[in-house]
């Protein structure tokens, strides 16, 4: 419904300025590339995709604000440095990061990643554990790298997937106090929770989790973080399923997330619209510094025309509720198409829609590459691209579950690619006896960290 007690709404709050062209291929040419790549999605030309949903990050469109700003002199300079805060690029992103997320301090960084390598360098001890979600890998491999364990304590439901549980993101709070007290509260370094979780397949955490979650960890003196790359999705979704949220704003939403935090790390390459940035969220001045001199020493410092952008951002997202419902609307939008026609996590969440490959390819056995083979099927029918995304965590890995994701990039595509996505996908589903199982190629020279080569069995 387009009418409120103010009036009409518009759903999407933006009209397409700029476009770019895709070139039509054929299916010969998809095969070729297929071949040329051996088998594996992400090592396809960008020019040969039609539609790419390997991921959300970093490949939004820039709004027309962004791009003047990137092109007007008086925004030219570095902002590097020993002093960066005194630099207009990041007084204008301060007030815009005070006002959304409402933490006193925060330190710049060109992607989330090092936001996380920053944090973790100070935060997290040796031999100790860090209780979360599913967290995502660069945070658990920033963790590991700092010498702590990880303890999935996510609620079970995350590991059903078919139920339409709406919370799929909540930490376990049994599992949560079994954790503290069977590792001492000494032994813990924090509890980092990821917002609209995405090995979860996207789901949200309730507010009223969060709640538990911080008062447990206030009882034990254990500090709460968030990896807050998604809080947009995350509070639009509890705005629809929290009672408590559904009168407010996106923005009332996210500033009540975020005093539910001590700090957040995130990148702003997903919710904010952003082709580079990060965010290290702290309300403790002596962190703040200590991540300033960090992010100085790693050359991990975001440069003056990136936080502009960052700032631009924030402000056209902010303007008005419409952007972020038509973003989780789209993806809705796809799951829609898909979900009761072939096999999809259940509810509908935030920024991507994910396949349930077991369900999809039953006779697939995990050495088969079910996910790989179903994306090289995809792609050369209707050159559309997903990978086989983000390592899931070890908890799911031990549950034998394999998801492929549909990231929908926000505000790139229209329904009507996602359309096409959709017919796609129930064609591939409708011919899954013809989906060919894949081997791993091993060659020499190749590392294990390299992306896989492959070929049709
Ligand atoms: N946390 C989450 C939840 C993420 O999804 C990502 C990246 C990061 C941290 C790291 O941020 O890429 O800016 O260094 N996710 C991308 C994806 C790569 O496709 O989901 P980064």
């Amino acid at each position: 419904m387009n009418t409120t007690s103010s009036g009409f709404v518009f759903s999407v709050p933006y009209e397409i300025a700029v476009v770019r062209p895709l070139r039509q291929t054929t299916p010969a040419d998809r095969e070729a590339a297929l071949r040329a790549a051996y088998f594996n999605t992400e090592l396809i030309p960008q020019d040969l995709i039609y539609i790419d949903l390997s991921t959300d990050s970093g490949v939004s469109s820039l709004s027309t604000t962004q791009l003047g700003a990137m092109a007007a002199p008086s925004k030219i300079e570095p902002g590097m440095g020993l002093a960066s805060e005194g630099s207009r690029s990041y007084a204008l992103l301060a007030e815009q990061v005070q006002r959304v997320f409402g933490f006193p301090y925060f330190v710049a960084t060109p992607q989330g990643r090092a936001a996380e390598r920053i944090w973790t360098k100070i935060h997290i001890r040796p031999n100790t554990f860090v209780i979360g979600n599913l967290l995502f890998p660069s945070t658990r491999v920033h963790i590991e790298m700092n010498g702590a364990k990880i303890i999935e304590a996510v609620d079970d439901a995350a590991y059903d997937l078919v139920s339409n549980e709406p919370f799929k993101g909540n930490l376990d709070l049994k599992k949560l106090e079994t954790a503290i007290n069977e590792k001492g509260s000494d032994h813990i370094s924090c509890i980092y929770i990821e917002l609209g979780d995405n090995a979860s397949g996207g789901h949200p955490v309730s507010l009223a989790n969060l709640r538990a979650v911080k008062e447990v960890a206030a009882g034990r003196k254990l500090p709460v973080f968030f990896d807050a790359c998604r809080i947009l999705e995350n509070s639009y979704l509890l705005k629809e399923r929290e009672l408590s949220c559904h009168d407010r704003t996106i923005l009332e939403i996210v500033r009540e997330t975020c005093e539910l935090a001590d700090g957040c790390t995130l990148s702003a390459l997903k919710n904010f619209l952003v082709l580079s940035g990060g965010l290290i969220l702290t309300r403790e001045q002596s962190t703040y510094q200590k991540a300033m001199m960090q992010a100085f020493l790693d050359g991990a410092q975001l440069t003056g025309s990136a936080m502009d952008q960052l700032a631009i951002a924030l402000g056209d997202i902010f303007a008005c509720d419409s952007y972020v419902q038509s973003r989780v609307e789209q993806v809705r939008y796809l799951w829609q198409r898909l979900e009761g026609r072939l096999p999809v996590v259940r509810p509908a969440a935030g920024h991507a829609v994910f396949i349930d490959v077991k369900a999809f390819l039953p006779d697939f056995k995990s050495e088969d590459f079910p996910m790989e083979a179903l994306a090289a099927f995809l792609y050369q029918y209707a050159g559309i691209r997903v990978t086989k995304g983000p390592p899931l965590g070890p908890s799911q890995v031990a549950r034998g579950i394999e998801l492929l994701r549909l990231a929908v990039p926000p505000r790139k595509y229209l329904n009507r690619h996602l359309d096409d996505v959709a017919e796609a996908l129930m064609y591939c589903y409708d011919r899954r006896s013809e989906i060919k199982p894949l081997k791993r190629v091993e060659q020499p020279g190749r590392g294990k960290y390299d992306p896989a080569h492959f070929a049709m069995i």
